[in-house]
């Protein structure tokens, strides 16, 4: 499904059926958001749907209302879906158990980011045409990284081998039950993958105070130009975004989209997959009327 609405978002003018006329979409967002957010409101309007934007900080959680009540208020204005952004863990298994709308989790704390993996996923396999047994190696930030578990989770499920590299101290202290082959070394790492997903440092979970300075995670971790001529290897690069520029991955690397060079970034067109694969989402979600994804 996701496929055909890819294949329809890049013609020059794109026409839907709108599946989900007369449907309300809820995006509550209680942490900033540019694509998850935005490619959610697309792929809504795009279906027929209206959309509800929440913020907290303009809402009446700013005068102590409860994430429960601020959930039951909203159904009672007839809302069909949440796309539930929160800076907890758990949070949209939270409201699972107070409404009966579909809930999507668009991200909650440290936790989860399910429709980041699948429009990963589905950026692999529209490049590589499978995701069974490709090594996908996932470098950097992995104990703050709802994208890496929820990754993790779905390339295992779908057959790829899963690789993660970083700093000993950005490690879960659960890694050696995820299932993935454990690297230390950023070069050993890339020569083992067929690909690469970078993670952001996340800066603001205090990363940073993990690490005995950003240089040094830079020079040690940083997907370079540099290091894939150096250790000639070719690689085809994600990232979920934001991007720290020179941290986590260098300037030429996130925008290299054409040959010639050691990488290919699919930054952008991951950001394209995630309005097809959210779209995807919504129907089969709505459809059914209730569930998490
Ligand atoms: N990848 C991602 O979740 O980006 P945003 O925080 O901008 O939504």
């Amino acid at each position: 499904m996701a496929a055909v609405y890819k294949h329809e978002l890049t013609t020059t003018t794109p026409s839907f059926k709108p599946s989900l006329a007369n449907k309300r979409i809820a995006l509550v967002f209680f942490e900033n958001s540019t694509r998850t957010r935005f490619s959610f409101e697309i792929a809504a309007r795009h279906l027929g749907a209206g959309t509800l934007n929440f913020s907290a900080a303009s809402s009446s959680i700013s005068k102590g209302e409860t994430l429960s009540d601020t959930i039951k208020n909203l159904e009672a204005m007839q809302v069909d879906a949440f796309v539930l952004r929160h800076p907890s863990s758990g949070a949209a298994d939270l409201i699972t158990g107070i409404t009966s709308k579909a809930v999507i989790n668009a991200g909650d704390g440290s936790h989860e980011h399910p429709t980041q993996a699948l429009l990963d996923m589905f950026t692999l396999r529209e490049y590589f045409g499978k995701i069974k047994g490709l090594k996908v190696i996932i470098i950097g930030d992995v104990l703050h990284s709802r994208v890496a578990r929820s990754n993790i989770y779905g390339l295992l499920t779908t057959g790829a081998e899963v690789g993660i590299c970083s700093p000993v101290t950005l490690m879960p202290p659960d890694v050696s039950r995820l299932g993935v082959t454990i690297f230390t070394d950023l070069d050993k790492a890339i020569a083992w993958a067929d690909t690469a997903i970078v993670l952001r440092l996340q800066l603001e979970r205090a990363a940073s105070g993990y690490l005995p300075s950003l240089e040094e995670y830079s020079i040690n971790y940083g997907l370079t130009d540099e290091r894939l001529e150096r250790i000639q290897k070719h690689l085809l690069v994600l990232h979920p975004g934001p991007i720290n520029r020179e941290i986590e991955i260098s300037n030429n690397v996130a925008d290299r989209i054409q040959p010639p060079g050691y990488s290919r970034s699919m930054l952008l067109e991951q950001v394209t997959n995630g309005v097809a694969v959210r779209m995807a989402v919504l129907n089969i979600l709505l459809a059914q009327h209730t569930g998490i994804v």
